[in-house]
Parts: C-alpha cells; sequence; structure tokens
C-alpha cells in the first residue's frame, strides 16, 4: 500500500472519527481504495481489522452476532459495500452501532447488547465503505449516517501509487514507466465510471 496525499486526508478523518467514539464511513469509487486504507490504518496501529462483505441476503442477526464479537474484542469492523444492505435491515444496524457506541462514549466496561451482558474492549471500532453509483447515497437511513463521520475518496493518485510501487520492485526508470501506466489506468477509471 502506497501512502498518497489522498490515503492521508482519510487517515485523519478516520483518527479524527476514533477520537470522538465514532465510526468512520469512506465514500468512493470502486476500486479508489477506500477498504485497503481503513486496512492499512488498522495495520499502522495493530488493530485486528475484519472486513465484513455485505449482500442484499444479509439479515439484522447475523450483523449483531459479529457487532458482538468485534465490540468484545476490540477489533475494528468494515462493512464492506453497506449501500447493498436492505433499508429496514440498515436501520436496525444502526440501533446496534449506536448502543456500541455510547457505551464506548460512557467508557463503559461491560454493557447489554442483543439482550445479554458482554465485555467492551474500548479499542473497537466500526467502519463502512460504499460506492457511489452503484446504489443511491440517500438509501443509507439518517439514524446510521449520523453514527459515521463521512471521508470520501475519488481520483486515487495512479501515478505515486505506480511510480512507488515500481521503484519497491527494482525498477530505476519507474517515474517514466509511471507516467504511462498512470495513462492506462486513467482511461481503465474513465471506462468504469461511464458503465456505472
Ligand atoms: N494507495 C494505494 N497503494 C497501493 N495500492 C492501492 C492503493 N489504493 C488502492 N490500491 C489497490 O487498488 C485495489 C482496489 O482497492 P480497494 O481498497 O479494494 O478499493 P475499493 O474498496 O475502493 O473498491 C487493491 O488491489 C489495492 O491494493
Ligand atoms: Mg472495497
Amino acid at each position: 500500500m502506497v501512502i498518497t496525499p489522498l490515503t492521508n486526508r482519510c487517515y485523519l478523518g478516520l483518527t479524527g472519527a476514533l477520537h470522538r467514539k465514532l465510526g468512520g464511513g469512506v465514500i468512493g469509487a470502486t476500486g479508489s481504495g477506500k477498504t485497503e486504507t481503513i486496512k492499512e490504518l488498522g495495520n499502522a496501529l495493530a488493530m485486528h481489522t475484519v472486513v465484513f462483505n455485505c449482500s442484499d441476503k444479509l439479515k439484522s442477526f447475523a450483523v449483531e452476532r459479529f457487532l458482538k464479537g468485534v465490540a468484545s474484542s476490540g477489533a475494528w469492523a468494515i462493512l464492506d459495500d453497506i449501500a447493498r444492505v436492505q433499508v429496514e435491515v440498515l436501520s436496525v444496524v444502526a440501533q446496534q452501532i449506536s448502543t456500541i457506541q455510547r457505551a464506548q462514549q460512557q467508557q463503559a466496561e461491560n454493557f447489554v447488547f442483543g439482550g445479554m451482558e458482554i465485555p467492551l474492549v474500548s479499542s473497537c471500532a466500526i467502519f463502512f465503505t460504499m460506492n457511489f453509483g452503484h446504489t443511491p447515497c440517500n438509501k443509507i437511513p439518517a439514524n446510521l449516517k449520523k453514527l459515521f463521520r463521512p471521508v470520501s475518496m475519488v481520483i486515487p493518485e495512479y501515478d505515486m501509487v505506480a511510480e512507488i510501487s515500481l521503484y519497491s520492485l527494482g525498477f530505476s526508470n519507474a517515474n517514466a514507466l509511471s507516467k504511462k501506466i498512470h495513462t492506462f489506468f486513467r482511461l481503465l477509471f474513465d471506462q468504469l465510471a461511464s458503465q456505472v
């Protein structure tokens, strides 16, 4: 993972959210590095990060069991492409996340979640990613939105990612090569963007 000004801004947004015991929501085009950036931040802070692939078949009790594990182990959860989940389920998920965040803000050691008392490890955090274009952003219920600090990632710095990756692979003329790769990625990105 190459650290670029875009990933840095995303880190700032997410760590700001963590400081206020909120979650972070990264919104952007497919392939802009949303999931990887959150994972990389987790690695940098030595946090166990779990990516949860959301789907339209997801039920609230499945999320409840997952979040129970996250809260009691202090891990980080990334709800990947949250907009795929049905709105009714998202409303319930918002209540569940709100319960965890409230307990964190009160610095509780135990709290009641899903009808049972569970321990709370304060380092736990919940993030989501959302691909725009794929599903309308307004699908996300307001009670869920307010629990997350939004960060948007639009166009990744392909030339920088390519140049640093090439240098790390041993290419000495990475600067010239990265310009060619950049042009290729831009074309690919424009093509992908026109399809959604
Ligand atoms: N800053 C970066 N440095 C290196 N690779 C990156 C960077 N940003 C994205 N990538 C690569 O781009 C691909 C897509 O990233 P991903 O996080 O899955 O995108 P998204 O979640 O936005 O769809 C991954 O293979 C990832 O390794
Ligand atoms: Mg992703």
